[in-house]
């Protein structure tokens, strides 16, 4: 990859300091003592984390050694042993956060529940019951294919205190998706609902679950939470009712320690080649990352009002509305539906409703909000808000402004976090009442991470000039591998250059060492925040009988980052007309789930190939754009091809 290709454009100059006010009251007060806090962390990372595992975490047996990394293989806080479930909830009982929310609900019709900690306690147990009476024990796989509501929380929390391992699968996804991610991890049991509300409707996720089912054999059991009271089929002896098994569940539970590297969780993810991969995240280190980051780049405080926009199908609602704040005795707020259900004020109306104190959300929806319109935000006061956070994509200025000042009034900080599932904690963050911030930038390391900007040959790129993003040293919550393919995980993040971690990400450093990502250079897209393989939707392309053959690249876009745009080579004798354009957008949606949708289907007679048959796709990119085609077309095997699709734009 040379310097050109990944260029950054932006040139921000703004610089944001915190305020004195925040400062003051900030959980690390100086940029000074965030500077010494790093140096210990990359200087002496056994000692720093050690002594942060112990401070934040409870342990049943203490570790012996912080780390043992056998590169790219890490073990943290080797000989411990803990229990994570206790960890985020039994340890809070008996201090003055028992009666504290835990959980604040609200659904999307408007219902709202809370959920103490004690309250959580006696549902994570009871439920950990259920599991044990449906023969889930440490190590078996449960997928979770819930709604955003209070029980995938407990679902996860009941896993996590038999030492079982989830793989929750997002609501937006498709039964083909389900299926495949089942079959992967060989789940014995599947959690899901009727259904959820989204946008005013009843998303159908028993139903979705049903058409799986008859394809993953190693599902003994599904457990139906009853939500939306739409009918659903039940299967005798296979399909149970949430309530039923719960009612009939014992409230007492003895939880267990476990091996701090018992696996947590697998959380399937995209990536450049083939089907998702299964992220793998263990205990001990996972949960110390998603704490210790709560805790300072949330500045969380014991009165806080969390609120985190994420599904808990992505990584963010793993780490940041499940296992981070409930670790620190948090109050979350959990809200199942659409940002414009009723009305595009939905979330500023919840805030004021609740008295949120944090708000994290994604770029996307942030730019969504500006479309809807300032007036929608004006009605209300948003006054409780102290700290505003972005994830899943670089943040324009422009975006990062208007959240500044609309949602923000200029008074609180914005903490740009950048990181990703593999990552499990954030990685690079502005620490809030610290860090002068600069709209766009992720600005600088946490505790514990190196990251490197480098070019084709390994070599740090001069300051502000673009190059490839690598990770130096193993951090706590990084992934340990990929489920049940140890060396496509060895391949893909470690070989690109021998002992670095590759993100996928471009990015640069500027003058002041603070970090931009561009965004990925591999063929992942960023679609609204989420991560979508171009090969994942290539495949679903052409299992549709009309596709001989099909190309997926991203065209920039205004509201989603970017939009999917597919070239299409249909079998020969098959007309490509309006109408199969819209079938394959809405295959694509059956096969992966309504966000792969394409944006765009252009039909073509042939596609920009190499002489050696690899498609072009930065020429397909540029097409896709609308832009002239740049750079070198020599290796082109026929340009008339690019001159047609060119032609045929609408
Ligand atoms: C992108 C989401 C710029 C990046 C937590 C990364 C970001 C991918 C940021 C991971 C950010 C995430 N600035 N880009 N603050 N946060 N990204 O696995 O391309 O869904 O590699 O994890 O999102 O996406 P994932």
């Amino acid at each position: 990859m040379s310097d050109q290709t990944i260029t950054s454009v932006s040139r921000e100059s703004r610089v944001f300091r915190p305020s004195a006010e925040f400062q003051r009251q900030a959980n690390l007060g100086s940029l000074a003592a965030y500077k010494r806090l790093y140096a210990e962390s990359v200087n002496a990372p056994e000692k720093f984390w050690g002594r942060q595992a112990k401070e934040l975490l409870t342990w049943r047996r203490p570790f012996k050694k912080a780390l043992s990394w056998k590169l790219p293989h890490a073990k943290w806080f080797v000989g411990g042993q803990l229990n994570v479930a206790e960890n985020c909830v039994d340890r809070h009982l008996g201090t003055a956060r028992e009666n504290k929310a835990a959980i604040i609900f609200e659904g999307e019709p408007g219902d709202i529940r809370t959920l103490t900690y004690k309250q959580l306690h006696r549902e994570v147990c009871r439920f950990a019951n259920v599991l044990t009476g449906l023969g889930v024990g440490k190590g078996d796989r449960v997928a979770i294919y819930m709604p955003m509501v209070p029980e995938a929380a407990i679902g996860m929390l009941a896993c996590a205190r038999l030492g079982a391992i989830h793989t929750v699968i997002f609501g937006g996804f498709s039964s083909e998706a389900i299926k495949d991610r089942v079959n992967d991890c060989q789940a014995k049991v599947i959690l899901t609902a009727d259904g959820g509300w989204r946008r005013g409707k009843v998303v159908e996720l028993k139903t979705n679950v049903d058409r799986a089912v008859g394809f993953t054999p190693s599902v003994q059991h599904v457990v139906v939470l009853k939500r939306t009271g739409n009918a659903v089929t039940m299967t005798e002896g296979r399909d149970r009712w949430w309530h039923e098994l719960v009612d009939a569940a014992p409230v007492e539970h003895r939880a267990k320690g476990f091996d701090s590297e018992n696996p947590l969780f697998i959380l399937y993810t995209s990536g450049s080649t083939g089907k998702p991969k299964g992220v793998l995240h263990t205990s001990g280190g996972y949960l110390l990352g998603t704490a210790i980051t709560t805790k300072y780049v949330f500045d969380l405080k014991e009165t806080d009002i969390y609120f985190c926009t994420a599904d808990i199908g992505w990584i963010t609602g793993h780490s940041y509305v499940v296992y981070g704040p409930l670790a620190n005795g948090a109050t979350i707020l959990m809200y199942e539906g659409a940002p414009n259900q009723p009305g595009p004020d939905r979330f500023w109306e919840m805030i004021d409703r609740h008295g949120a104190t944090i708000f994290y959300t994604a770029p996307t929806a942030i730019r969504a909000f500006m479309r809807w319109g300032d007036e929608h935000v004006k009605k209300h006061s948003l006054k409780s808000l102290r700290l505003l956070g972005s994830v899943g994509e670089p943040i324009n200025p422009e975006a990062w402004m208007w959240y500044h000042t609309l949602i923000g009034k200029k008074r609180c900080p914005i903490v740009d976090t950048w990181w990703q599932t593999e990552t499990g904690a954030i990685m690079v963050s502005p620490l809030p009442g610290v860090t002068p911030t600069k709209p766009g930038s992720c600005t600088l390391p946490f505790f514990g991470v190196v990251p490197k900007v480098l070019d084709e040959q390994g070599r740090e790129v001069p300051r502000d000039s673009g190059g490839k993003l690598f990770l130096k040293n193993p951090w706590p919550s990084m992934l340990r591998t990929l489920w049940g393919d140890d060396d496509r995980f060895k391949r893909q993040y470690w070989s690109e250059l021998p002992g670095y971690y590759f993100a996928g990400d471009g990015a640069r450093i500027d003058k002041d060492g603070y970090l931009w990502v561009v965004g990925r250079i591999d063929d992942v897209l960023n679609v609204s925040g989420h991560r979508i393989g171009t090969a994942e939707v290539e495949s679903a392309m052409v299992s549709h009988p009309a596709v001989a053959e099909a190309a997926v690249v991203g065209r920039p876009d205004e509201l989603k980052g970017q939009a999917l745009v597919v070239f299409v080579i249909t079998k020969s004798g098959v007309e490509p007309t309006k109408e199969l354009r819209e079938e394959l957008r809405a295959h694509v949606a059956r096969e992966i789930g309504a966000l792969a949708r394409p944006d765009d289907v252009r039909f073509a007679a042939g596609l920009p190939k190499t002489r050696s048959g690899k498609i072009m796709r930065r020429i397909l990119k540029e097409i896709a754009a609308g832009g002239e085609i740049k750079g070198d077309t020599t290796t082109l095997e026929d340009f008339s091809v690019v001159s047609a699709l060119q032609a045929q734009e609408d």
